[in-house]
């Protein structure tokens, strides 16, 4: 399987550009800095340089060709404004999926965020307000559109290793945190799994082994 994910330098896209490697399957990276070509390349995976704010879905649609599946990994992240939030948490997401389907590849994994999907809380700062709003948006343009897709909602992420065990289920799923490492085998298993197509799912840790937590909603 040709996986090409998007923000192919977070750290949810290394682990799982490893997972895919280890696996046998081809993970391509999109990043836009050239510094972090090495460090995909490390991880077993291919490096493809494409700034999600910049190119055309016509430029990405070009580069998925062969692909058998687009994965939604890239954040402005910490330290960014609202602006950054809609052109890459929103708009890069809108790209991807318009060029997914220039490019005939049906299946995409979107990585959203829990907490999407209602309108920001009152009181709520401006960043996070802009934040969840961008990711909300990011998941009605997928739903609408004629893709396999599967929109996954982790709660606070971690750094921690991998537990193989989390709670995968649609929403609503009581707040809590997952690692990078677990949420990442989630996508590789959702990959695995299009019966999970047309889903928003809520992930957090928990005590289910990752591929039962997968065969349990496909
Ligand atoms: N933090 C949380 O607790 C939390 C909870 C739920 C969901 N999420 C979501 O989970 C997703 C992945 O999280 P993560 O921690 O793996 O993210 P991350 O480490 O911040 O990675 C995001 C990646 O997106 C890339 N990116 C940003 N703008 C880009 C552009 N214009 N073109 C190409 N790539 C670009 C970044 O590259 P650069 O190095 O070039 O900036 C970075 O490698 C994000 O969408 C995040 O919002 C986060």
């Amino acid at each position: 399987m040709r996986v090409v994910i998007a923000g192919g330098h977070g750290k949810i896209a290394l682990l799982l550009e490893r997972l895919l490697a280890e696996r046998g399957d081809q993970a391509v990276g999109l990043i836009r800095n050239p510094a972090q070509v090495a460090d995909v390349d490390e991880t077993g995976g291919e490096a493809v340089i494409c700034d999600l704010e910049a190119a055309s879905a016509d430029d990405v649609a070009v580069l998925l060709s062969g692909a058998d599946a687009v994965v939604f990994a890239a954040g402005a992240g910490a330290g960014s404004g609202a602006l950054r939030k809609d052109s890459v948490d929103r708009a890069a997401s809108v790209l991807m999926a318009d060029a997914a389907g220039r490019a005939g590849v049906r299946r995409f994994v979107q990585v959203s965020s829990m907490g999407a999907g209602a309108p920001p809380r009152t009181g709520t700062g401006e960043v996070w307000a802009a934040y969840i709003t961008a990711k909300t948006a990011a998941e009605d343009d997928l739903r609408a559109r004629d893709l396999d897709w599967t929109i996954l909602r982790p709660g606070g992420l971690t750094d921690a290793p991998a537990t193989g065990r989390v709670r995968l289920a649609p929403p609503p799923v009581p707040a809590g945190t997952v690692p990078r490492a677990d949420v990442a085998a989630v996508i590789a298993a959702l990959l695995d799994n299009p019966g999970t197509r047309h889903q928003t799912l809520e992930l957090v840790s928990g005590d289910s082994p990752v591929a039962a937590a997968v065969h349990s909603i496909s």
